[in-house]
């Protein structure tokens, strides 16, 4: 059974708090639900003593002011460049003050319910009510809940909208359960979740070739070094830099698989594995059901490349996860790296995130939660994405806010921007003038985390046809359609959520200007006054690596984040060993114009816009390797954005000199 969705905490209690009114309070809708989510309204009305525990999130403070400072350590020009924080000093700067939880924990006893019955965490980000009634709580939020029937026949109880006092609301960002109908008071049939999230490889037998004029029908470690420059070795001790790749369940490697293609193509690593860190249960084994997946090409190329810097695999979920459709969570490795993201502190959304520990222990599966495990690594590539519209606005905000934190700590966060070009990530599919994801939208459908403006978003190139990688411009936008419908098209686009970030203002102003000459009918499916991604690119195409014995063709945005995982290592590295610090959040220093002579600028190919896709459950292959899913195109109704001079939402910024953003850093302070 998947663990997702569950939020029991359940105690049917016959005690009644006698609640009376907060003294000279004006009171207001604190949150409504506009639009009725998937779930059906029952006519019943939940017990009026069943009890749940009630769950405060109080607002973190000056979050208004993080994106200054994070730009007041990225930015080039800022004379505190490099002077990351401690995470400790984040933790300050951003919880909530004492005033807060105090005025919060006032209202309630105020009310009526016991103090004993109010607990709160470690850094006070939450406040919660033990053995809440319903009776209690209607009349604590003046409103009243409804049983909600899903689909999948699970029942939950929620409220159309509650009321707060004035005083205590501004420091109140949500209370569950409330408007998310998030507590489930009876089960449905275990179900799979329902979404196949982001496939980023197409596989194909060939043979390995460390020949550098094949480079465009087979990349390799030699490729991408004479691609990009990447001529650089490390100098200081492994123990004193860090990179981590993420992986979720099901993907692991074999030793055997990493063994043979380092053979081929990194003899010097043929035995090292990288330093392993288990999330939330994750292990190192596979299973016929669940193949090994990507993470042996990601380890293969983010090994090979960094080599000596020890790589760390940071693997999130054990075999009782979603299952090979499941579901990812980001917040799980946020929460391993940062203990105060956790979710009792932090922002989970059970209908994204498990909740540890698990309240219903399934036998032999993980029951404790992955908290703040490891010292945030100074380079964290993932190659896994998700759709900005699927998550709620408060989730994606909260999960943003995070990357910024980790940024202020001096980590450079990095995420591939997909292969469905404007599309959704998870299926293809655009959204229609509601922001339905339909398989018949014409508005683009953007990445998630790519449009959160705090990662570096990576998107894709491959080789033009002929081209070697000794060429002037070999590169050119990944769009191929592959056999059996799949198509692969660098991820690009504008968030519809986020604004356009400052450090990439004048960037993009520079392409709408370009857009608006050849193609201003573009301007309606998209918001032009969004975060734009990718920032970069790296060949996403045909890169060779070692899977379940044999060498194989993979291509996707998967194996291009790990790659620039493994360059901003390097240069870690050479920054370190002349006594300065990692290089933290890059963007600001990305779209420098003093950096702009280290990119090769990409201004040839368009990637896919919005294809009217099906996706076939039936015809995905849940095999030793790993599961294909196959997506039918029926016909693309227009395209995607065209790489143009300079940046773009095809290519970002173009493709990296290594040599020459290696000199850029070391002229930083
Ligand atoms: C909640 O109720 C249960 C069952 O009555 C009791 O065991 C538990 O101690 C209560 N918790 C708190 C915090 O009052
Ligand atoms: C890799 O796959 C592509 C796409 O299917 C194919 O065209 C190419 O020939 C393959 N390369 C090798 C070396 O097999
Ligand atoms: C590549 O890097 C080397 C070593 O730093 C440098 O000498 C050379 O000029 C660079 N080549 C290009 C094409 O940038
Ligand atoms: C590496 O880290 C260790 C422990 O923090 C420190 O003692 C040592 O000086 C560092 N080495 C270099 C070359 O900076
Ligand atoms: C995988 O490893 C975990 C932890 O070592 C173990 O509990 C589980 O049974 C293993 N699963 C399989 C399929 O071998
Ligand atoms: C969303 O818009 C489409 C047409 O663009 C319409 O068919 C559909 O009913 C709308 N859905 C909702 C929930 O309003
Ligand atoms: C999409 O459009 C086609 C053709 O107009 C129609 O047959 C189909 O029902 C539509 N699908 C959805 C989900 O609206
Ligand atoms: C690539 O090279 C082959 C062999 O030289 C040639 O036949 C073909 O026309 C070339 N293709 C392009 C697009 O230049």
């Amino acid at each position: 059974m998947s663990r997702y969705w569950w939020y029991p905490l359940l105690v049917l209690t016959t005690s009644v708090a006698c609640a009376s009114a907060h003294p000279s309070s004006v009171y207001y809708v604190h949150e409504k639900r506009t639009e009725l989510p998937s779930p059906r309204i029952s006519a019943r009305r939940p017990p009026q003593d069943l009890a749940f525990l009630l769950r405060i999130g109080l607002k973190q403070r000056n979050l208004e002011d993080l994106p200054g400072h994070l730009l007041a350590v990225s930015d080039p020009s800022s004379p505190t460049y490099g002077h990351h924080w401690s995470p400790e000093r984040v933790v300050a700067a951003f919880s909530p003050s004492s005033h807060a939880v105090n005025s919060v924990k006032r209202w309630l006893i105020d009310s009526g319910i016991q103090e004993s019955r109010i607990r709160t965490r470690t850094n006070k980000a939450w406040l919660n009510v033990h053995n809440a009634t319903v009776r209690e709580v209607e009349k604590l939020l003046r409103t009243e809940y409804q049983v909600l029937k899903r689909d999948n026949g699970e029942e939950t109880i929620g409220c159309h909208s509650y009321q707060i006092p004035v005083d205590v609301g501004e420091h109140v960002d949500f209370i569950t359960p409330t408007v998310q109908h998030s507590l489930t008071i009876s089960d449905a049939p275990p179900q799979r979740h329902g979404d196949i999230r982001h496939k980023y490889n197409i596989r194909r037998q060939t043979k390995g070739s460390a020949d550098l004029s094949r480079c465009h029908e087979a990349m390799t470690p030699d490729c991408l070094r004479a691609l990009y420059n990447i001529t650089y070795k490390p100098k200081m001790p492994a123990a004193n830099n860090s990179f981590a790749v993420v992986n979720f369940h099901p993907n692991t490697y074999l030793q055997s698989d990493l063994d043979l293609f380092f053979e081929n193509f990194s003899p010097s690593l043929v035995g090292s594995s990288p330093t392993f860190v288990s999330i939330n249960g994750g292990a190192l084994n596979a299973t016929a059901e669940t193949g090994v997946g990507e993470a042996g090409w990601i380890l293969q190329y983010a090994m090979s490349l960094a080599t000596p810097q020890k790589v760390t695999f940071l693997k999130v979920g054990d075999q009782t996860f979603g299952g090979p459709f499941g579901a990812v969570s980001f917040n799980e490795w946020l929460d391993a790296v940062d203990g105060s993201y956790c979710t009792s502190d932090g922002g989970d959304d059970l209908n994204f995130d498990p909740q540890f520990p698990d309240p219903i222990p399934i036998p032999g599966a993980f029951n404790d939660h992955s908290c703040g495990i490891i010292r945030p690594p100074n380079v964290i590539p993932v190659s896994r994405g998700d759709e900005e519209g699927r998550l709620t606005e408060f989730y994606s905000r909260r999960q943003c806010n995070e990357y910024a934190k980790l940024g202020l700590m001096g980590v450079t966060v990095i995420y591939g921007s997909g292969n469905t070009g404007t599309a959704g990530a998870t299926r293809g599919y655009c959204m229609d003038e509601n922001g339905t994801v339909s398989p018949n939208g014409t508005l683009f459908n953007p990445a998630w985390p790519g449009s959160c403006p705090w990662i570096t978003s990576v998107g894709g190139t491959q080789l033009r046809v002929n081209s070697t990688v000794f060429d002037q411009n070999p590169e050119e936008v990944t769009s191929v359609d592959l056999t059996m419908g799949f198509f692969t098209s660098a991820g690009g686009g504008f968030s519809r959520r986020f604004p356009t970030p400052a450090y990439q203002n004048r960037a993009v102003q520079e392409y709408l200007k370009q857009l608006r000459r050849t193609d201003p009918g573009k301007f309606k499916v998209f918001n032009s006054h969004g975060r734009g991604y990718p920032d970069i690119s790296v060949i996403s195409n045909r890169y060779v690596s070692a899977e379940s014995g044999a060498l194989v063709n993979s291509s996707g945005v998967s194996g291009s984040s790990p790659v620039v995982g493994a360059m901003i290592s390097l240069i870690n590295d050479a920054r370190l060993s002349i006594g300065r610090g990692p290089v933290g959040f890059i963007n600001p220093a990305l779209y420098s114009s003093g950096f702009t002579s280290a990119f090769r600028d990409i201004v040839v190919g368009t990637n896919t816009g919005c294809k009217g896709c099906t996706f076939d459950p039936s015809s995905c292959n849940t095999g030793i390797v790993i599961l294909v899913c196959y997506i039918t195109v029926q016909g693309e109704r227009f395209g995607g954005f065209a790489a143009m001079p300079g940046w773009d939402p095809a290519s970002g910024l173009g493709t990296p000199n290594f040599d020459s953003l290696l000199k850029k850093w070391l002229e930083l302070p």
